[in-house]
């Protein structure tokens, strides 16, 4: 296939990109985007969407993470935990709460180093028995139900008990979390987040939350558990209390509303593709197979941002030094060069290296046990909901571009098994 190396600005496909109109179905977009693979837009932020472009710049330590933006700067905003995290806060707090998804080594490597020595693969293999039993829980509370909203009734709840589980949240403090987990989501929606209401409200509610892990920190030290939080505090090596907070903010956040939408985008594609959900429900070993394909074609996460340290020649173009730079990861995910007859959903795509979980220094640290989630999850709902469907298609979206999934997922039932 032939495409032009030329430096054709593509600013309008962009803005059409972070159009709310155009949040159903993006991929006709990005289909013209991949067409110029590193397109400069008009603001000088350029767009990667080609597969072997992306795949090798997202490994590129001439490209950076610590590009926390200026507001004033860039006019792009989803820069999603950016905005939950950094934007609304006070600059000094801003300065001492950065979480590592946004440095480079080797504060990063430092940070995740100390993060991945408790995510340890027994740990999170061991959320298995515990995600099932949530699952279990929430599938309940459906019964008798003729329709549900898949989004409020299942997929928002479960990753947030999981991760206070993981994290050692008490479970009498759950429903405080889930209620910050609410709020700092609603910084997500670019309608709301810059007014000064929901600026001063997300203030408040980062305060909230960094005051209480501050007093969970000290507990944890005090009487450690079999926890992350425990086993970060108590870390020889280890993170100052800002660095702490940050991470387990980090932690909250990155791991929920993506793997709400993995949940709920499965869901949908399962359901727009019967088949495949028949198939899921009668060999449930299919899916890991499955849910790579869901992070292929409809992945949660649409495009994370950067900055280049400096000029970096690719594609036959040259990005200059300091231009802020988008991988747009769900692009190149249906790169027709890399992924043979991309708008295809197929569980059984040999090869299936997607980029939904990132690649390169900040390559997602949830990804088991996102996995683990969206495998029980999509499991337990298609054995166990009777005569499912959807009641709108296209669902309604959140405004959002970069994490990208359906704010409701109204479905009939028939019965709960
Ligand atoms: C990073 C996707 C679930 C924690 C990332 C990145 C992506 C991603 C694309 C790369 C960010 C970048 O390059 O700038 C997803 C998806 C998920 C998911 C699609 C669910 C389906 C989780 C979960 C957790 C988590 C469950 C934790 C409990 C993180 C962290 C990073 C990260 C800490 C930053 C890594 C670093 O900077 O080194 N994730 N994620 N994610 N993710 Fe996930």
């Amino acid at each position: 296939m032939c495409r032009s190396p030329s430096p054709v600005s593509g600013s309008t496909l962009f803005d059409q990109i972070l159009d709310p109109a155009n949040r159903a179905n993006p991929y006709p977009l990005y289909a013209e985007l991949r067409k110029v693979p590193v397109a400069r837009q008009e603001d000088g932020t350029y767009v990667v969407s080609g597969h072997a472009e992306l795949a090798r710049l997202i490994s590129d330590p001439r490209i950076s993470s610590d590009d926390l933006p200026d507001p004033q700067k860039f006019r792009w905003t989803g820069h999603p935990v950016t905005d939950l995290l950094v934007r609304p806060v006070r600059a000094e707090i801003r300065k001492r709460h950065r979480p590592f998804i946004f440095r480079d080594p080797p504060d990063h490597d430092r940070l995740r180093g100390q993060v991945m020595r408790c995510f340890t693969p027994e740990r999170v293999r061991g959320m298995r028995a515990k995600t099932q039993e949530i699952t279990d829980d929430l599938i309940g509370k459906m019964r008798g139900k003729t329709q549900i909203d898949l989004v409020d009734d299942f997929s928002y709840p479960l990753p947030v008990t999981v991760i206070c589980e993981l994290l050692g949240v008490p479970p009498e403090d759950e429903a405080q979390f889930h209620g910050w987990a609410t709020q700092l989501a609603t910084a997500l929606e670019p309608n709301q987040r810059g007014d000064a209401e929901t600026q001063a409200k997300n203030e408040v509610c980062f305060n909230e939350i960094a005051d209480y892990l501050q007093g969970l920190i000290k507990e944890k030290r005090k009487d450690p558990q079999q926890d992350i939080l425990s086993d970060l505090a108590t870390d020889k090596e280890g993170m100052n209390d800002f660095d702490l907070i940050a991470t387990a903010v980090l932690l909250l956040v990155a791991g929920h509303e993506t793997t709400v939408n993995l949940i709920t985008n499965g869901m949908l594609t399962l359901l727009r593709f019967p088949e495949h959900g028949e198939r899921l429900r009668a060999e449930p070993d299919l899916a890991p197979r499955l849910i790579e394909e869901l992070l292929r074609y409809e992945p949660p996460v649409h495009y994370r941002t950067r900055v280049a340290l400096t000029d970096i020649p690719v594609a036959g173009i040259t990005i200059p030094k300091d231009a802020p730079v988008i991988f747009l990861l769900a692009a190149a995910n249906r790169d027709p060069i890399r992924f043979p007859d991309p708008d295809r959903f197929d569980p059984d795509r040999p090869d299936n290296r997607h980029l939904g979980f990132g690649g390169g220094l900040h390559y997602c640290v949830g990804a088991p046990l996102a996995r683990i989630e969206a495998e029980v999850a999509l499991v337990s709902l298609v054995r166990r909901l009777k005569g499912v469907s959807l009641i709108e298609d296209p669902p309604p979206y959140r405004p959002g571009a970069s994490l990208r999934g359906p704010r409701h997922l109204r479905l009939a039932l028939e019965g709960v098994a």
